[in-house]
């Protein structure tokens, strides 16, 4: 038996019992439940450009209708995204609160735009490609949200392309969230306006969801 036999057999152990837990970290069903909404973010930690094209780069491997794959993407950081941040609405629900806090804002965005005229199956892949980047960047240790309260015709003149058609459609702000969310069971007739009690943010979700 080699002298460091016992060394290298826990070494082995300690190694997959770390693989074993990101696994159970990263379940699918936790990237879900970690996927919420922040509109509060963590100012010490800069987004990077890297880590949103990161983000973008899963658009490759989206399902796409009729494989058209109009969406384009623009990562936006630094004085571009503090720009950015006065031409957004978060918190609809809660407009006493002007979110996001003042220090909180976040500092990383995506823009989608759609080099076709908006239509369904181009919202469909909106959809898609918005829950896959929010995924990945909670995958990435990140938080996001979506935002469609935002000036287009400043996410317009944010780009150099120029060509005819080119739609900004939804935008993705990414960064630390330094929030506490919680969802709460709803039934379908209840309020579905999120609200916020001694500094959590309660998200209510309805539960009632296959029809007869
Ligand atoms: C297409 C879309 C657009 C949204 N636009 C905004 C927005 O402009 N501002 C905002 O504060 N939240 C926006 N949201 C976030 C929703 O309010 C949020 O998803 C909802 O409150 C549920 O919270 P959860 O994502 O944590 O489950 C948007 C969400 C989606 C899916």
């Amino acid at each position: 038996m080699a002298d460091n036999y016992l060394e290298k057999k826990f070494e082995d152990l300690k190694n997959r019992g770390k693989i074993y837990q990101r696994r159970v970290r990263n379940s699918i069903d936790s990237l879900f439940k970690k996927n919420r909404s922040y509109r509060g973010y963590d100012s010490k930690y800069k987004v990077s450009l890297n880590e949103l094209i990161k983000i973008i780069e899963i658009n490759k491997l989206t399902p796409s209708a009729r494989n058209q794959q109009v969406l384009r993407f623009k990562p936006i950081i630094e004085n571009q995204a503090i720009e950015f941040t006065k031409k957004i609405k978060l918190g609809a629900a809660l407009p006493e609160l002007n979110l996001p806090f003042k220090g909180s804002e976040p500092n990383g965005y995506i823009i989608i735009y759609s080099t076709v005229p908006e239509n369904k199956w181009v919202d469909i892949d909106l959809g898609i490609s918005a829950q896959s980047m929010l995924l990945k960047a909670v995958d990435m240790g990140l938080n996001g949200i979506c935002i469609g309260a935002f000036d287009k015709e400043f996410a317009l003149s944010l780009i150099e392309d120029k060509r005819e058609n080119l739609e900004p459609l939804l935008v993705i702000a990414i960064g630390k969230g330094n929030e506490t969310i919680k969802l709460i069971p709803i039934n379908e007739g209840d309020s579905h306006n999120y609200y916020r009690e001694d500094g959590v943010h309660y998200v209510p979700k309805v539960q009632e969801l296959i029809i007869k």
